[in-house]
């Protein structure tokens, strides 16, 4: 019959990229996906990306076979040493096991579905995710059958971390729950706990014997620094916790459409620990290879190229910095726009907040004027894609935010 599947609604975000190229106003801004753009509005393919594709192209090697199913042994190793610092305890007492993914959407799924086949099969398992949450989170982990509830994050008073409704929501979780953590520049918030308060988040899931489980998408991107960026990872390693990593290259690399990711298993420090983590690695290779038999090879071995290369890397940092540092700056150029204009509100949040996005405080309404009267396009929840301003069109934008506001 015609009615077995019933019409499911559009991906919001993908729906308004596509409306966004719809519109012919010369003036239309696109602050929807969060994909970095220069300063003319354009994709940046970063310069140490196309060095490292020449090298790839002119090797005389090069070929097209598959990979292993556990990825590019050169690009999961150096993704560990990455995410977990190349001196970590882990690597060294070789607790890790690390696959390659279909970039961070595909380290979440493969995640999910381990935990969901073998995590605490006898009892009750929640998801926790901070509310908001990147939107994919939730179906990524209904789809293999693993509910979910939220914890506070965001006040909506101060705009920033609700620490105290987080803490509590961790003490009053059941045993085991599985919390769904944003190692930095949250999304969609741009709000991240300091090195003080994940401490505290820390030492309560620990206290409470909950499971993280790190989604890392910004390494880099945010701070322009990969240390700074990867620091809660590490720190919740030092910790002692068993843990996965949902990691992904797609930002911090602009390898958007090449899927180039990692997921990474990291035991808890025992006598055992590398026996179980050989455990873990064979049911997790018999996943992989019936769901997608073995990774796409091409983003792996440009970040490959370029995270096994020192004077690469060194390179790859610098065009981090290029971008964290135009994010950056159209955080001050947005903030002090408004504060000129005299903008009803505070705009302090936006200078405050860091990575991709910002979450603007305004409302489904405002959002909504600002599409139809301006060709501002911005997702429902008030979030914007920092990399959409540019020194051209920041101060369009503030007057459009000023107009809205004063609707
Ligand atoms: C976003 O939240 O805009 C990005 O992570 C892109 C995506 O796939 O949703």
């Amino acid at each position: 019959s015609n009615d077995v599947v019933p019409q499911a609604p559009e991906d919001p975000l993908f729906g308004l990229m596509a409306a966004y190229r719809r519109d012919t106003d010369p003036n239309k801004v696109d602050l929807g996906i969060g994909a970095y753009r220069d300063d003319t509005a354009k994709p940046w393919v970063l310069p140490v990306v196309r060095k490292a594709d020449e090298i790839i192209r002119n090797d005389p090697n090069l070929n097209h076979e598959y990979l292993p199913i556990a990825g590019l042994a050169d690009f999961t190793s150096a993704s560990q040493k990455l995410v977990l610092g190349a001196d970590s305890p882990a690597i060294k007492e070789k607790r890790v096991t690390s696959l390659q993914t279909i970039s961070g959407t595909g380290a979440l799924h493969l995640g999910a579905l381990f935990l969901s086949k073998f995590y605490r099969t006898n009892s009750k398992r929640v998801v926790y995710f901070s509310d908001p949450t990147w939107a994919n989170h939730f179906q990524v982990f209904s789809n293999v059958n693993l509910s979910y509830l939220t914890y506070p994050y965001f006040s909506k008073k101060t705009r920033g971390l609700d620490f105290d409704g987080f803490i509590n929501a961790l003490q009053n979780a059941a045993e085991g729950s599985i919390i769904v953590l944003h190692a930095c520049a949250h999304n969609p918030t741009g709000v991240d706990p300091t090195q003080e308060q994940w401490k505290g988040i820390a030492k309560v899931m620990k206290e409470k014997k909950l499971f993280p489980f790190i989604d890392t998408a910004y390494q880099g991107f945010a701070s322009g620094d990969l240390d700074q960026d990867g620091w809660a990872i590490r720190y919740f390693v030092e910790q002692g916790f068993e843990l996965v990593i949902a990691q992904s290259y797609a930002k911090n690399f602009g390898l958007y459409g090449e899927r180039a990711g990692c997921f990474h298993f990291v035991t808890a420090p025992s006598s055992d620990a590398e026996a179980t983590k050989t455990r873990v690695a064979s049911q997790l290779a018999i996943l992989q290879r019936s769901e997608i038999s073995n990774p796409p090879i091409y983003g792996a071995r440009v970040a490959s190229t370029v995270l096994n290369n020192p004077e690469l890397f060194a390179e790859w940092k610098e065009n981090l910095c290029t971008m964290s540092g135009r994010i950056i700056d159209m955080r001050k150029a947005l903030r002090s726009k408004l504060e000129e204009l005299g903008t009803p509100g505070t705009w302090n949040h936006i200078t405050d907040q860091i990575g991709m996005f910002s979450f603007t405080g305004l409302s489904e309404k405002q959002v909504m004027y600002l599409r139809d009267e301006f060709h501002v396009y911005m997702t429902k929840n008030g979030r914007i894609s920092m990399a959409g301003l540019n020194t051209k069109n920041v101060e369009y934008f503030a007057k459009a935010v000023d107009k809205a506001v004063r609707e």
